[in-house]
């Protein structure tokens, strides 16, 4: 598939003509990134406007035992000042955000740049008045509704750090965060409606709260008015408090290296870590990232569907669009909801121009049918992206045309939550998209590919090892929160001097680039990062679980879906109701995204004589694959993995 015969796609001569960025302009700029990043970054700084000019553009060093990274440094900005207040005056009355609510019978919102301002400032005043300051941190639990935007740059605009937790996950996953992040407030609604039906969220923070310090406080939005329990002296209506609130509120000065937010993502072992990025280096490479990738130019209206509660919605919903004075399109719902139409009917309504989302929600349309699509008029799209995971080449070949009726270049972005924007993507005017493929890096990014074992760099094309980056770019996180050791030791000590990604990669003949998928233990269901470590902690949490080993296997929707091997307490026996009762207990514990999608009784596991568990055996067998097992001479018990084959049907 990455051979050079492979069909590319090249951008149309319109395309090529008006994009901001074309070949020959893709290859100079380039150049100039790597060559002198200071000169090229420096001039990227430019993109926001700074209270007090940097001087200082790069400080970085990925030596272990003193690895820092600094952009920027001695300047002063304000993100929710560069988001909105800059916008004001050329852009008041445009639309900054297109808010489209779950039920297509409710009706949509447009919030102008001067709504936004006053939103913004009214939610800033409430949280200064509920003690909340620079450095605080402020966790947001919220719907897909425009208030989830509101608080985000009301916490920027007073220099709190916000950390999002996504609406999905349970009041266990929760608490966790709002203890791990020390946050003096929790912002919630009463409740989330998705896809037609309600999510208690207000109940769920209220589960929440009671493992976490009783001066945590409560701030309430309201969304759909459904009754909520009410805890005197901790919890605050906010659309009470708001309509007393100013509509002003003086930006707190930032300094570029202050926490902008944290979030929390899943790693290969332990605990989701806290990553950390700030204000200066995030938004110029959010803001020139969300420019360039999409191409977008004014006037033009933009969707990303992701939540806010992923790090898209951080980058591509709020900062990255809302900093280039765009119009940005938020839908709280779901895309097969009232029918398989939905997505597609918004584009319509709204007539979106740029068109963001991930493979597994087209995987999913696409086997809808394609009359879903046919009924509504997608002429204004102009550019489609890609997010998540790796998108299949028949999924690529239907967004191409029966979405895009082959006049949309497709953007598969490569990154993650730690780089803070895309680091790997075809341009839209500038390269000849290969389906499936990242294609070139971003500017100022120098991906190698090394050997897994040697660490040597694999210098020729083609060349297929692990994915590292040389040197940093602005938009890179800073630190995990509270363990900086953690954070050395994830991304730079497997593979010294460099940033190590944990993903495989394949650079092709013609020296394009493939991500082949997590090298570690962490896997990809729908889009969403899942650590293999956390499903398997919260198993063996339960009373009936002895030990348990979790794995991905392919799944034609998710694109990986969550096996789980299963070893129970002497005594107990496999049943049809402690599966059921397992696997209700694993979206207890973290929430229904981590919700094992097969469970198979294991009487042992393979294990090396040390006692390691042997993964690479539990993969094979996941996917069907016993030609490939391996050595298996290493293995303390031999026997135990011709039972996990001979038993393997016996998955549910
Ligand atoms: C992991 C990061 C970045 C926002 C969404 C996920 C995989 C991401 C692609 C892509 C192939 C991709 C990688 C990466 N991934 N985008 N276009 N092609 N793989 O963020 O949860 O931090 O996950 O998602 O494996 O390491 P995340």
């Amino acid at each position: 598939m990455s051979d050079t015969a492979a069909k590319t796609y090249p951008p149309s001569d319109a395309m090529a003509k008006g994009a901001h960025v074309n070949a020959e302009t893709y290859t100079r700029m380039y150049e100039a990134s790597v060559s002198d990043p200071d000169g090229f970054w420096r001039e990227q700084g430019e993109r926001v406007d700074w209270i007090k000019p940097f001087t200082q553009v790069k400080d970085v060093d990925y030596t272990l035992g003193n690895v820092h990274i600094n952009w920027y440094a001695d300047g002063e900005l304000n993100v929710s000042a560069n988001c909105i207040d800059r916008h004001l005056e050329t852009r008041g009355d445009q639309t900054a955000i297109i808010w489209e609510p779950d039920s297509p019978d409710d009706e949509a919102k447009h919030i102008t740049y001067k709504e936004l301002h006053a939103n913004t400032c009214k939610m800033a005043n409430t949280l200064r008045d509920l003690g909340v300051g620079k450095g605080d941190r402020v966790i947001l639990y919220l719907p897909m509704i425009p208030e989830a935007a509101y608080a985000m740059l009301a916490c920027a605009r007073i220099g709190a750090i916000h950390s999002i937790v996504f609406a999905g996950f349970s009041p266990d996953a929760l608490a966790a965060r709002i203890n791990g992040s020390e946050a003096k407030i929790v912002i919630t609604a009463d409740e989330a409606p998705r896809g037609g039906r309600n999510t208690a969220l207000k109940t769920n923070a209220d589960q929440a709260l009671l493992h976490c310090k009783d001066t945590v406080k409560c701030l309430v939005v309201k969304r759909t008015g459904g009754q909520t329990t009410w805890v005197e002296g901790r919890d605050y209506d906010y659309n009470a408090l708001a309509a007393e609130a100013a509509t002003t509120c003086e930006p707190e000065v930032m300094n570029a290296e202050d926490p902008l937010f944290i979030l929390y993502t899943s790693g290969s072992t332990g605990q989701p870590k806290g990553v950390v990025h700030t204000t200066g280096g995030y938004l110029v490479y959010a803001a020139m990232t969300h420019e360039i990738s999409f191409d977008y130019h004014d006037g033009d209206v933009y969707w990303c569907t992701a939540d806010v509660g992923w790090v898209t919605g951080h980058s591509y919903i709020v900062y990255g669009p809302l900093a280039n004075g765009a119009t940005t399109l938020m839908f709280e719902g779901v895309p097969t909801y009232p029918d398989a139409s939905r997505f597609w009917q918004v584009c319509e309504k709204h007539k979106v121009n740029q068109f963001y989302t991930a493979p597994t929600a087209l995987r999913a349309l696409m086997g809808k049918g394609d009359d879903f699509v046919k009924s509504a008029d997608l002429s204004s799209l102009k550019v489609l992206g890609t997010v998540g995971e790796p998108i299949n080449p028949e999924a690529w070949k239907w967004y191409n045309e029966v979405i895009g009726g082959g006049r949309c270049p497709i953007v598969d972005t490569w990154w993650q939550t730690e780089t803070g924007g895309h680091l790997m993507t075809p341009l839209p005017g500038a390269h000849a998209m290969k389906p499936g493929a990242a294609m070139k890096p971003f500017f100022g990014i120098k991906p190698v590919v090394l050997e897994p074992t040697s660490a040597e760099e694999l210098k020729g094309d083609p060349a297929e090892g692990v994915l590292c980056i040389t040197d940093s770019w602005p938009g890179q996180m800073r630190t995990i929160w509270g363990d900086h050791e953690r954070f050395e030791k994830t991304y730079f000590s497997d593979y010294p001097g460099y940033y190590f990604t944990g993903d495989g990669c394949k650079r092709d003949a013609d020296g394009d680039y493939w991500i082949t998928g997590r090298v570690d233990d962490v896997i990809n269901v729908s889009g969403h990062r899942m650590g293999t470590a956390e499903v398997e902690s919260a198993l063996v949490a339960h009373g009936k679980v002895a030990e348990a080993a979790v794995v991905g296997y392919p799944h034609d929707i998710k694109g990986q879906g969550i096996y789980c091997y299963v070893t129970l307490m002497g005594g107990e026996e496999p049943s049809e109701e402690l599966r059921l009762e397992l696997r209700n207990w694993v979206r207890t514990e973290i929430g229904p995204i981590a919700s094992p999608d097969l469970i198979q009784w294991a009487p042992g596991l393979p294990k090396t004589r040390s006692g390691k568990i042997m993964r690479r055996i539990l993969r094979k067998i996941a996917e069907d694959d016993f030609g490939a097992l391996g050595d298996t001479s290493t293995l303390a018990e031999p026997a135990v993995v011709d039972d996990l084959i001979e038993n393997r049907m016996n998955r549910k």
